[in-house]
């Protein structure tokens, strides 16, 4: 065994052959994802929760971290519900099995027809964004209904991720709540749930008792049945493949749970993903300029964009080299023509040989979920295991695949 990937006491092990296997099966850059580790990292929160909130509460992934649908299933299966922030992610939540009323849509924003597809299809609740939105479902039903707030409070490891920061796009501001109330009344909507997703990559429980004071402060508008639904954002240290310590979060708000509420909902996304994947790139070249030394993969911004978006920091290792052989400091670069397109800066490796292989951890959540086709590059081929065998696989785009909606319009 090559790889050990200590997390939280979770070790993903890919042996030396196994590697060697996949990337001649599928080539590179190849995404490698082990669910039976998306399974331990659910049955961890699982647990941490149940202890503090009994059965009053329950998990809906936030799949926009990683919509795989293997990885979908194991989560289905351990009972998860799912946070779908589009039609297509409620669709695919249908389709590999979970049931209609544990989906929740929680879109940023809607036109009635997604609003109705979602009605149509069963989906349990209902997430308002905006005053808007609540005069755009008028009329279509639901079982649940929630307000996302906007809480004001500042979280997440970068700007770009602080969504409950005052004034950020998201939610209704607090003091629009009774409007928005009042507005849901008119036209017959039973508000009976507040929502929040305050940032994500949070390392610290603090910011959740703070939302709890908030949703305090809301209780006097709600429903006998009714819930808090506090997002997800729970915490990854990536220098050091750790997660945030879960019983920690879920003890604070445990505390600071306000008890005019029956019903706690939680979102994690990048929480339950995050380790389970790593992204296997081939190095095509090592060149320096000036005292300057870059090492050339094939997976650049294009198949994880974190490192270009947020300075996003992701550990990073050869497969091959003597480990007697010196260090020497690079940036891991990617094909794309950006200056921004690279992996890791000034890391310390060996000097690795054209050919070699090099293994990008930790890209579970917004990895090939965020990927995109620009430079025209195929979005990479994924496999997941599970018990050490292959059960699945995404095959990589091939030219016709991406082209082919392109086409001669005739009148
Ligand atoms: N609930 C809602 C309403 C959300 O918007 C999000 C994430 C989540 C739950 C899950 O948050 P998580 O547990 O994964 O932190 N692309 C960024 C992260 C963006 C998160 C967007 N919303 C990244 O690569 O770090």
């Amino acid at each position: 065994i090559l790889n050990d990937f200590f997390i939280t006491g979770i070790t993903l092990s890919i042996d030396k052959n196994l590697i060697m296997d996949l990337v001649k099966k599928f080539g590179t850059p190849l995404y490698i994802t082990d669910v039976d580790i998306v399974k331990q990292n659910y049955e961890n929160v699982y647990k941490s929760f149940k202890e503090n909130f009994g059965k009053n509460f329950k998990i809906y992934y936030a799949m926009k971290a990683n919509f795989n649908p293997f990885i979908l299933e194991t989560l289905k299966e351990l009972g998860s519900g799912v946070d779908a922030a589009s039609p297509y992610e409620f669709l695919l939540a249908k389709k590999v099995g979970f049931r209609d009323k544990e989906i929740s849509f929680a879109p940023p924003n809607a036109s009635r027809e997604e609003i109705a597809l979602a009605s149509e299809n069963g989906i349990g609740t209902l997430i308002f964004d905006s005053l808007d939105m609540i005069n755009t479902a008028k009329g279509i039903h639901f079982d649940n209904y929630g307000i996302r707030i906007n809480p004001g409070i500042e979280a997440g490891f970068n700007e770009k991720v602080m969504t409950g920061k005052a004034y950020s796009k998201f939610g209704i501001d607090i003091s629009h709540i009774r409007d928005a109330i009042d507005k849901a009344n008119e036209i017959k909507i039973e508000i009976n749930g507040f929502h929040a997703h305050i940032g994500s990559n949070i390392l610290d429980y603090e910011p959740y008792k703070l939302l709890m004071e908030r949703f305090k402060e809301l209780s006097k508008f709600l429903m006998k049945k009714n819930f808090i639904d506090m997002g997800g954002g729970f915490g990854y240290d990536y220098y050091n493949g750790k997660h945030y310590d879960i019983s920690k979060i879920s003890k604070a708000i445990s505390e600071n749970f306000p008890m005019e509420f029956n019903e706690l909902r939680l979102e994690p996304g990048r929480y339950l993903v995050v380790n389970a994947t790593v992204l296997l790139s081939k190095i095509n070249g090592v060149k320096e300029m000036g005292n300057k030394k870059y090492i050339q993969i094939d997976a650049g911004m294009n198949s994880l964009i974190r490192p270009a978006l947020y300075n996003a920091y992701h550990r990073v290792e050869l497969i091959n080299g003597d480990s007697n052989d010196e260090k020497e400091v690079f940036d891991v670069v990617g094909p794309i023509c950006e200056s921004d397109d690279y992996i890791a800066l000034n890391v310390r490796l060996k000097r690795p040989k054209i050919g070699d292989y090099l293994i990008i951890h930790d890209v579970g959540a917004y990895g090939v979920s965020m990927a995109s086709n620009y430079n025209l590059r195929p979005i990479p081929a994924e496999v997941i295991l599970k018990n050490g065998k292959i059960i699945g696989i995404k095959e990589r785009d091939d030219l016709d695949s991406i082209i082919n909606k392109y086409k001669i319009y005739n009148l």
